[in-house]
This record gives structure tokens, sequence and C-alpha cells, in this order.
């Protein structure tokens, strides 16, 4: 194979250089949205969108935008670039497109990420409408060899055997925690571990429990190759995840997971979870 992404560095670094001359904004934060989670976008101010389709190599995909911007909360502008939905394995993309715009964000000068989803709630203790910080993450698809950094490695990203036990930054995890508690959200902000699987169809109830007895709090279908590859590149991680329905794990159950749910939970929650995360932004220092 001749290369590992699809895309060298010198197809990232064009991307990279078609954004930079469109706008004066230099992101240091990187903020991807999960489903029904965009509203996040709509907080960002003197915005300047672009359509993915009009992006030079971006994944083909109508109706999404990425957003170069500040992220203005009264008194604290901060430099964003944010995109306003994501790709999947799901739809097909190869693992190595879902990830390439960590890539643009790394080039583009991005140091923090920050990335929302819908998941399935694995603990039992978890109610619908949680927020949980990611800590951690079981990347099932990397098991089976679907791994965005599989193939030759351009070291000019990253090393060839990236560590990933200090995935989730601990700093931005505690700041998270303490900004929560500080809106009054501690209720319902949780931590956890979030298992990806590659999809479309929901698991069946052995799947659910499997997931749970292996460690996983929740499960959804995104997050983990983007997060891979960020720490490839060196960024700074900070993953949400809002527990939208909870996986079902017993027979008995009437309850079954669908899609509606997952987007209905996430509006309830929008303006809380678009709360934490812009507060957090303002909170966080860098330089
Ligand atoms: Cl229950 N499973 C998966 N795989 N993804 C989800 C979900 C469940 N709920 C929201 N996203």
């Amino acid at each position: 194979p001749e290369s590992n992404s699809g895309y060298s560095y010198e197809d990232c670094r064009a991307t990279a250089d078609w954004l930079m001359a469109q706008t004066s904004v230099h992101p240091l934060v990187g903020i991807v949205c999960g489903s029904g989670m965009g509203g996040l976008a709509d907080m960002l101010k003197d915005q300047v969108a672009f359509n993915y389709k009009d992006i030079p190599n971006f994944p083909q995909s109508t109706g999404v935008y990425c957003i170069f911007c500040r992220l203005v909360v009264p008194g604290h502008g901060r430099p964003c670039v944010c995109m306003q939905g994501r790709f999947h394995l799901y739809e097909g993309y190869t693992v190595q497109k879902i990830t390439l715009p960590m890539r643009i964000f790394s080039l583009l000068g991005v140091e923090t990420v920050i990335l929302t989803n819908a998941a399935g709630g694995l603990n039992q203790d978890f109610k619908v409408g949680d927020i949980m910080i990611m800590k951690d993450h079981i990347n099932m698809p990397g098991f089976a060899g679907n791994h965005p950094l599989a193939g030759p490695n351009d070291d000019r990203f990253g090393v060839r055997f990236p560590c990933m036990s200090d995935a989730y930054d601990r700093d931005l995890q505690q700041l998270a925690l303490d900004v929560g508690q500080d809106l009054g959200y501690g209720d319902f902000l949780r931590e956890g571990v979030y298992c990806v699987l590659g999809g479309p169809s929901f698991e069946t109830i052995a799947e659910c429990r499997m997931l749970h007895k292996l460690g996983a709090d929740a499960v959804g279908m995104s997050t983990v190759h983007e997060v891979v590859v960020a720490r490839h590149c060196g960024m700074s991680v900070f993953a949400l995840s809002l527990i939208t329905n909870k996986a079902v794990m017993d027979y008995d159950s009437e309850e079954k997971a669908n899609h509606e749910e997952v987007l209905e939970t996430g509006k309830q929650r929008s303006s809380q979870l678009e709360k934490l995360v812009s507060t957090l932004v303002t909170r966080m220092d860098y330089n």
C-alpha cells in the first residue's frame, strides 16, 4: 500500500492551505458536533462557513459545514474551527476518510480537539440525558484491523506506534467536571468508557451484555477513530457522550433503540451540552 490515509501529507497540507487562505481565524480549538448537537455551531460568532463539498479532498457530503469562527461567550473570544456533522463508518466512508479532518485541524494549528457524540448507555446507573465525559475507549473496529493508522506511517503526522493510555486529557476532564459543577450539572454529569462499533444496526441484547462485561459504559458509532488520529498527531483530546437512550440489556425489556429517540434526547439536553462545551473552551488555558 502506498499511503495509509488515501491522502498524503501533501494532500492534507493543500486542504489546510486552501482553508487558511480564506479566513483570518487561526483556530486553536477544533470542535466536532455529534448527531443532534449541531446547535453548538450556532453559538459561534463571526463565522466563515464552508460546505464540505467545496473543501478540496474533503469526503463528499451535502448539508454539513465546517465553520471557522470565534466562540464568543461575553468577554471571551476563542478562535475555533467547528465541524457541524461528521463522517461515519456506517455511511460507507473508510476509516481513513472519516479521520482526515483531524489531520487538517492539526495542520491549521489546532491544539485541542473537543468531540461530542450520541451514545447508548450500558452502565445501569446512567440515565437518558446524562452527559458522559469520556475517560477511555474500546476501539472494536480497530481490533479487527479497521484502524485509521493501518498502513505505512508518515512520521510528519506522528509515530508508528502511538500511545493511547493517555488519549483523553486528564486536566480537561477535571476542568469539565468543575465547570459542570459550577453550572449546576452535577446530577447528570458522568464519566466513563465509550466503545465504538461500526453500525448501522444497533446492538443485540447479547452484544450489549458483552460490551458491558468488557468494561464499556456507553456504546456508539463514532469519535474513537478521530481520537486515535488526533492523538497520533499530538493534539489534546476531550470528548463527551450524550446518553440518548439505554442500550437494551434484557429479554423482558420493551425498549427498542431507535434514531428518533436519539435525536429527541439530543434536542432536550443540547442547550446544556452547548453551555458546558462553550464554558470549557473559555476556561481552558492554552498559549
Ligand atoms: Cl444504543 N448504540 C449505538 N451503537 N450507537 C448509539 C446508540 C446505541 N445510541 C445512540 N447511538
